[in-house]
């Protein structure tokens, strides 16, 4: 990325305390509406707006025809209103007269299905015509409201690549040459690299290459691994192309966009985006169907820490309540939509957003909860808005503290996409929700966690989990290898370190690029269908394995389990290898929550790591944040009882100050200041 020469003030320079806000979307209301909403938003403490993300079309409705005068009068009522505005560059949607009068901009599906206008992002990243469109609308924005004193934080488009993260239209093909060319040099080394030799595939030359489309059978494996790696590039050069036309006419206002660090959106790699933005941000919504729910949320948080290089990040938006877009959208239930934003604070957000201020009362969109929803302010809904408004002003301290963690979990993109390419051994796993099954057993066990690519600087950890990490390098292997070497602990699953970043084959045995440092050694792999299970004794406990089993031999490891039944009973499954000081441990099936979680405390004792905050009850939980010679303990009870809790300090939200055994009520959270740091 190139440097910016101009001083960049912080991102939350313009707002004291913590971000409060959400998307605001005047242009869906009559501006009788607007007075009322600055007021409300005075009186829920808003301090910050997204605005115009979807605003083109309003603000252009025919080429060349401009009606800028709603946006300023909104842009002065909001200012007059001592409210700040991440102004957006309105680009996150193409008008109609464009899609419709330049139809080659729209993006496709691998089976050449065009995306038409009349949803969203109908745009091609890498069509120059939307590009130079686009450009022009972020340096016309750009033009009008530079230097307002309202406006904090560029938000450029919106949600990069959400609906369409991979397009495989005519616009992609030269951008993807483009992109090999870069990364191979000649077309010798990527047929080496493709392994074109296979299936009569051997390119000649770079202009014969193409998206890996629809195709009789299976495409080419690492065709298809390096068109996502491209697809990430071709995003982030797009945020680089609209980012680049604003600051040429601002060019002191940090920039920012929204990723969506979560379980669910593969799209982008945000580890290689972060540093072209000037704060992280992210949007999260919980899943409905999960009841464990708020560890996803924690991982998602803990994922965007990581991505921010453990620095203080922003939440964009999540949802007060029910979305739209799920099977069967959910309403949060009592105490959840605080508690929720306080997660994402007490792992890192120095704010918390939603979408959107209003709830839409047409449109796509119009079932999605607002801050202010459809029933008005006389609701629980608009309490529970106020309220965490003035939670958030209490909290203010925490601004700029971080997260400490010992122990880190491993989470790659390229990891994952190439776990979930076809032609595996077995083709039902899913690389996050494996991930976040670890994460859960570190969760229940108390134990906080960076989550860190493999290429990290792991230095500062003492217990490094890398789960099913398919894709795994030299350089990364040698690097997790370091925390053994160091005297630390290191566990890695099964279907780890197979290939290389190319998706060839480590040789040797399975798993080839950890099979030294774990002493161990697999000739072949024996997934299991889905129901069937192998016997496992972990210690003195009977437990099973699911997914997976192998013929482990050791070559230095010792066993700490075995399959107990089948065709392998007596093969080890958990194996440790002390090397030095340090033990790599491998973990060669799937194991349920219960063994994931008595592994976990193994490990993290081996490695001197502490929970949080020791001794608390089941389903309470614990996070600190650290600063300025205070740490600030926040604990969250997800249980429907009082949890009797010994941590003493004073707690931000109450005032109460707590020394002696106190309980926190069912459903509830506490801010405690420790004044001691922690
Ligand atoms: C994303 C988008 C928003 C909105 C919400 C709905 O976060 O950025 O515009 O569509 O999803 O949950």
């Amino acid at each position: 990325m190139e440097r910016r020469l101009i001083a960049v003030r912080a991102w939350n320079d313009l707002v004291e305390g913590l971000v409060y806000g959400g998307d605001y979307n005047p242009e869906q209301w009559p501006q009788d509406v607007w007075d009322e909403d600055i007021a409300l938003m005075q009186e829920a403490g808003v301090n910050l707006v997204s605005l115009a993300i979807f605003s083109w079309a309003t603000l252009e409705p025919n080429e060349g025809e401009f009606h800028w005068e709603w946006l300023d009068t909104i842009v002065e009522k909001l200012h007059a209103g001592g409210i700040k505005i991440a102004l957006a560059t309105a680009t996150a949607s193409p008008p109609p007269w464009l899609t419709h009068r330049h139809p080659e901009m729209l993006p496709q599906h691998a089976d050449g299905t065009v995306l038409h206008q009349g949803g969203r992002q109908s745009y091609a990243p890498t069509s120059p015509v939307y590009l130079q469109y686009a450009a022009q609308m972020a340096t016309r924005m750009a033009q009008r409201y530079a230097s307002h004193p309202a406006v904090a934080l560029w938000h450029i488009d919106n949600e990069i690549g959400c609906h369409v993260p991979e397009d495989f239209s005519d616009n992609a093909v030269p951008a993807f040459r483009a992109w090999l060319a870069e990364r191979y040099g000649t077309v010798e080394a990527l047929n080496d690299a493709w392994g074109t030799a296979f299936w009569s595939q051997r390119y000649g030359t770079f202009d014969d290459v193409l998206p890996p489309r629809t195709a009789p059978t299976y495409a080419n494996p690492t065709q298809q691994l390096d068109f996502k790696r491209f697809s990430s590039d071709a995003g982030l050069a797009y945020f680089q192309a609209l980012r680049q036309a604003v600051l040429a006419v601002n060019p002191g206002v940090p920039v920012t966009t929204n990723f969506m660090c979560n379980t669910g959106n593969r799209g982008m790699d945000y580890f290689g985006w972060a540093d072209a933005v000037d704060v992280v941000a992210n949007d999260h919504y919980t899943r409905a169907h999960d009841e464990e729910r708020h560890i996803e949320l924690a991982f998602s948080a803990d994922l965007t820490r990581g991505v921010a290089h453990g620095a203080p990040w922003l939440l964009m938006e999540h949802s007060t309540s029910a979305v739209n877009w799920q099977h069967v959208n959910r309403a949060k239930g009592a105490g959840e939509m605080l508690r929720d934003s306080l997660d994402h604070v007490a792992r890192g957000a120095d704010g918390a957003m939603f979408f959107q201020w209003r709830a839409s009362r047409a449109g796509a969109e119009k079932f999605h909860s607002g801050m202010v929803p459809h029933a008005g302010t006389d609701t629980q809904l608009w309490r529970n808005t106020v309220e965490l408004g003035r939670c958030l002003r209490a909290l203010a301290p925490v601004r700029g503290t971080r997260v400490v963690s010992r122990a880190a979990l491993v989470f790659d993109y390229h990891a994952w996409w190439a776990l979930e390419l076809d032609s595996h051994p077995n083709n039902t796993l899913a690389y996050a929700d494996l991930v976040l099954e670890w994460y859960k057993a570190l969760w229940y066990e108390g134990i906080g966690v960076d989550i860190v690519t493999p290429a990290a600087d792991l230095t500062g950890y003492d217990l490094v989990l890398a789960p099913n990490l398919y894709l795994t390098d030299t350089a990364a292997a040698d690097n997790l290898a370091g925390v053994v070497r160091r005297g630390g602990v290191f566990a890695t699953t099964w279907f780890s370190g197979i290939v290389d970043a190319a998706d060839h084959i480590h040789l040797g045995g399975y798993p080839g690029a950890f099979r030294d440092l774990l002493g161990v050694r697999v000739e072949e792999f024996s997934p299991l269908q889905a129901g069937q299970s192998v016997g496992v004794r972990l210690g003195d406990v009977d437990t099973v394995g699911v997914r997976w089993s192998e013929d482990v031999q050791l070559r230095g490891a010792q066993v700490r389990g075995v399959i107990t039944d089948g065709p392998l009973a007596g093969a080890a499954v958990v194996t440790e290898h002390e090397v030095g000081e340090g033990h790599a441990w491998y973990v060669a099936t799937d194991l349920p929550l219960d063994a994931k979680r008595s592994l976990v405390r193994t490990w993290a004792d081996q490695a001197g790591v502490a929970p949080v905050q020791p001794g608390l009850p089941a389903g309470v939980e614990a996070v600190r944040r650290i600063g300025d010679g205070a740490g600030y303990l926040f604990v969250f009870n997800h249980t429907d009882e009082a949890a009797r809790l010994t941590a003493s300090g004073t707690d931000l939200l109450t005032g109460t100050v707590h020394g002696a055994p106190w309980e926190l009520p069912a459903g509830a959270v506490a801010v405690l200041r420790e004044d001691a740091g922690a």
